[in-house]
């Protein structure tokens, strides 16, 4: 038996293939996204060589190329000479809604991804430093991104369509019944706020993130939910809370820092509510770290190699350890949350 015949129906083999070739296929999907591709076959499903080149104005050459790549990751199937999206590619990549992987994808693309050939360095010296090509002295990307507003712009587009793709297990499992006032710590673009006043005609939500930040999430609240949405600009480590939340949500937070910080956080929320006062816990997991999580080891990985230098998708079971030893009662753990996520939940004694 040949090594190739072994290797034929090997999953682990398949993907060795894809994940080799994937940083070339990877660009050729953003480039089809920067030049409409995955739009005009949407809108013009079977469209011909000739037409998608009046279309992107890519040489022939260059064109078939691309749409060589493309077909590869069968994103689009060719079949009589026509160009067709896949269902995967119609529904994720045709549209450019707020949730649309255009925006997560681009933000992968010009943020995360050039730093990951840092990666080495990085996590011999134990820190983040493909930083560096980042301007400014602060020590995380989020801080330094306040200097470069147009890439701050790309991140939160890319953070915030992720968090749309992700907020159901959140809205679905957060019992917000109770709660009057939340207080969303690094509440970024204020994408999720968002989405919880829109749930829960009775909520206000107060986004804490930094000033460039909060600028951002109070550019585009719609009307009918300005009241019930208010913005406090701020450092979440060096600043108080405000008290007067009765729950407090941290969504794609924690991971970002070290045990120690997570703790020092955790104590903040816990001082800042009031007696019965809720806290809710929501973002990467990684459970079964050994076994599975795509999406939680790429988040790890940009976290120490870029972002912060510390913190990863810690399993859920960390969380509630460290809610019960700062005081919290009741705590409940959600898994198996899609792209890998995890809510815990717990209360103020
Ligand atoms: C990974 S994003 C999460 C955004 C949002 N909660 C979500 O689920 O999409 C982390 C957020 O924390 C904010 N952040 C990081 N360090 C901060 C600090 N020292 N003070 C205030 N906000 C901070 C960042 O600006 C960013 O919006």
């Amino acid at each position: 038996m040949s090594v190739n015949s072994v290797r034929e129906n090997d999953r682990v083999y398949e993907r060795f293939q894809l994940i080799v070739n994937g940083p070339a296929l990877f660009n050729a999907v953003v480039t089809a996204l920067e030049l409409d591709v995955f739009k005009l076959l949407s809108d013009h499903p079977g469209s011909d060589f000739d037409s998608i080149r009046e279309s992107t104005r890519v040489p022939a050459h260059q064109l078939r190329v691309l749409l060589h790549a493309l077909c590869s990751t069968e994103l689009v199937d060719k079949r009589d000479g026509g160009y067709t999206n896949s269902s995967v590619a119609q529904e994720l990549l045709a549209g450019d809604g707020p949730d649309s992987w255009r925006h997560i994808l681009l933000g992968w693309q010009k943020i995360y991804y050039p730093a990951f050939a840092q990666m080495t360095p990085a996590l011999r010296a134990g820190t983040n430093t493909a930083l560096a090509t980042h301007p400014g002295d602060e020590p995380t990307l989020y801080q330094r991104l306040a200097h470069d507003p147009e890439l701050e712009k790309v991140l939160h587009a890319s953070m915030g369509a992720f968090t749309l793709q992700s907020v159901p297990g959140l809205l679905d499992n957060a019992d917000l019944s109770t709660v009057r006032h939340l207080l969303d710590v690094g509440g970024g673009d204020g994408t999720t706020a968002k989405q919880l006043v829109e749930l829960h005609p009775n909520l206000r939500v107060t986004v804490f993130d930094m000033p460039s930040v909060t600028e951002i999430a109070g550019s585009d609240v719609p009307e009918a939910l300005a009241g019930r949405l208010a913005l406090h600009p701020g450092d979440l480590f060096a600043d108080a809370f405000p008290q007067d939340a009765d729950a407090i949500l941290f969504s794609h937070l924690l991971e970002v820092f070290s045990e120690e910080q997570i703790r020092r956080l955790l104590a903040k929320a816990y001082d800042a509510l009031p007696s019965g006062g809720r806290i809710f816990l929501y973002g990467f997991d990684a459970a079964d770290q050994e076994r599975r999580g795509t999406f939680a080891a790429r988040l790890s990985l940009y976290l120490n190699v870029l972002a912060t230098g510390q913190g990863m998708a810690y399993p859920a079971g960390d969380y509630a350890n460290w809610l019960e030893r700062t005081g919290f009662s009741g705590v409940e753990t959600y898994t198996d949350l899609p792209y890998d996520h995890a809510l815990v939940t717990g209360t103020k004694k």
